[in-house]
């Protein structure tokens, strides 16, 4: 049996140096030894590094990862340790149907599996496109292996004619335009192709660079790896230092536990604010903190992260792209700026081992069109408000993105700030949506609230990227872009749409969205956060009681087990008996033979 520097056995030895077990650590090591590591790397003292390799044809946005996995195995190499790349089942955002949402909890439950059952002392995250982040960050914290996040990047930024062609908000704008007659379906083509040029995720600060700035601001990564665009030589640099560190994260025994704590989520929410981020950090955060067994609620978003401004002004809250983002400081810039204004827990502890105050000492913007500072923000209280009412108990709403046109339209009524009533139009998911929007019969008007519901965990499932909807071609033709949208799925983060999303609990687990008949009166309040129907308690309360559930069609096994198993958005979205577990790294697993 041989001892580690520190004098302490790593994990990876009930595997493959175990004196209780000879016949077993034969079994172990003569099938690793197969594929050329030497007995001596198995069981020698050197910690086995798992690479968490998220990236593959299927999932073009981590693709990068395959190529950096090199650089992340020589870091390993030189600081002492053993690395072993394995795959994460793929969560491509623009490939996977009926949406990648399903797959977070499936990639969740698969690399707590590998991380639990194989000889693995600590492991490297790579993460990229949008929900492969929250996934991989929710079974670290389960497992609590020491772990590293090592972001894969944005593409370079895209262009159009001589304008930045963003990813995600390109296709929305184009897809306004072509139904206003302005462009035809080629260009439209060209246009959502220029906006991808290169390896690496969205390149807006959509749910991908959102989420990859919250792991960095929950010290899960080291600093300034977030922003790196994927094909620049620091993002290989920025590998092989993520590889070396967590060779000493597993010699210091650094694990999740010590860095996931109350201060580092509330530091990731006000992160979140002050970058523009996206409305789907609030359900992956919260699933990151169930799983870490730290206490945040749906309300910690306004209490903690409505104050905040928005710095840094990239799409679809503001104008720039990645490649600029990353040039004015990236997510170091952003936390310098609000640590120099108090406004961030600077003794919060990082993989580094070191605290955010001690790695950012110093850091500010090196652009301040880019990153603005405190005070001299883009815009003041930035962050998302919780609305509640009778239609559902939470519902989110992003303030950044809401455009002075609109506010005024809808929100600025003399003597009625804040305050709209309105016309309800309901559609039964983005199939109903799409072949009656532009039914004259609906009398959709500038002033309507347009609904969607049966979009959420259960509903979908896996609660889809639809509530962003456009108004009818014919608004759309007058100069209405938007309108308010509500709805208990969600929308991309690369949407600039003010919709009111998320909304907990879903129709189709009976939330009072499900109640609401297109012609209802709504009222929408700002000022007292909530959104209810003007519908009479007795009327609200018969529909109630004549109400069903819907009959769900599941097409495959993981479907039903999914729907059977998940909670709402407010709380996650996570597989709520799997929120149960905790730390289970302590528990080792028995011998398999
Ligand atoms: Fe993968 Fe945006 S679609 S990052
Ligand atoms: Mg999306």
């Amino acid at each position: 049996m041989s001892d580690t520097p520190t004098g302490r056995r790593f994990r990876s030895q009930a595997w493959f140096d175990n004196p209780d077990n000879p016949g077993m650590t034969a079994l172990y090591v003569e099938r690793y030894q197969n594929q050329g590591f030497t007995r001596r790397e198995l069981q020698g003292d050197r910690p086995i590094i798992g690479i968490a390799q998220s990236g593959s044809d299927l999932a073009p946005c981590n693709k990068i990862h395959l190529f950096l996995a090199e650089r992340v195995k020589a870091g390993i190499r030189d600081a002492g340790g053993v690395p072993m790349e394995f795959p994460v089942h793929p969560i491509q955002e623009t490939g996977r149907r009926p949406t990648a949402a399903l797959d977070r909890n499936l990639a969740y439950l698969g690399l707590v599996e590998v991380l639990h059952g194989y000889p693995i002392d600590g492991v490297v995250l790579t993460t990229g496109c949008d929900k492969t982040t929250p996934a991989q960050l929710m079974a670290a914290a389960t497992v609590d292996l020491p772990s590293i996040v090592l972001s894969g990047g944005p593409m370079l930024d895209g262009w159009w004619e001589g304008k930045l062609a963003g990813s995600g908000t390109i296709i929305w704008e184009s897809r306004r335009l072509l139904a206003e007659g302005e462009i035809d379906y080629p260009e439209f083509m060209e246009r959502a192709c220029a906006s991808a040029p290169s390896l690496g995720h969205c390149n807006t600060m959509g749910t991908a660079s959102t989420l990859n700035a919250l792991a960095e601001a929950l010290g899960m990564s080291l600093p300034g790896c977030s922003a790196i665009p994927a094909p620049f030589r620091e993002r290989m640099n920025m590998a092989y230092a993520t590889g070396r560190r967590i060779v000493e994260m597993v010699l210091a025994d650094l694990k999740p536990s010590d860095i996931l704590t109350r201060q580092a989520f509330e530091n990731a929410i006000r992160v979140n604010s002050a970058i523009g981020g996206s409305t789907n950090a609030p359900p992956h955060l919260q699933a990151i903190a169930r799983h870490a067994g730290v206490e945040l609620a749906v309300e910690d978003w306004q209490t903690v992260g409505f104050d905040l401004p928005l710095l840094v002004n990239m799409q679809p809250a503001g104008e720039y792209l990645g490649e600029s983002f990353f040039r004015a400081g990236g997510v170091p810039a952003v936390m310098g700026e609000l640590l120099a204004a108090g406004l961030l827990h600077a003794e919060a502890l990082t993989v580094t081992g070191e605290s955010i105050g001690h790695n950012l000492a110093g850091e500010r913007s090196r652009d301040r069109r880019v990153i603005r500072s405190v005070e001299d923000p883009l815009r003041e209280k930035a962050g998302f408000l919780v609305l509640r009412g009778n239609l559902f108990d939470s519902a989110l709403m992003k303030t950044s993105v809401i455009s002075a046109e609109f506010r005024h339209r809808f929100l600025a009524q003399p003597g009625r700030e804040g305050i709209h009533e309105a016309r309800a139009v309901v559609f039964e998911g983005p199939e109903d949506y799409h072949a009656r929007i532009n039914d004259p019969d609906l009398g959709i008007d500038e002033t309507t609230i347009l609904f969607i519901r049966g979009v959420g965990c259960v509903g979908y499932p896996g609660s889809a990227e639809v509530v962003n909807m456009q108004p009818p071609d014919g608004l759309l033709r007058e100069g209405v872009t938007h309108l308010p949208t509500v709805g208990d799925g969600r929308q991309s983060g690369t949407s600039e749409s003010p919709s009111i999303l998320n909304a907990s609990p879903e129709a189709a687990v009976g939330g009072g969205l499900a109640l609401l008949r297109t012609g209802d009166r709504v009222r929408l309040d700002l000022n007292a956060c909530r959104l209810d129907a003007l519908v009479d308690e007795a009327e609200w309360e018969a529909r109630r009681a004549a109400w069903t559930p819907p009959v769900l069609h599941h097409q495959t096994p993981w479907q039903e087990i999914y729907r059977r198993l998940v909670g709402q958005l407010a709380d996650g979205g996570c597989l709520e008996l799997a929120t149960a577990y905790h730390r289970v790294a302590r528990d080792l697993p028995r011998d398999n033979h």
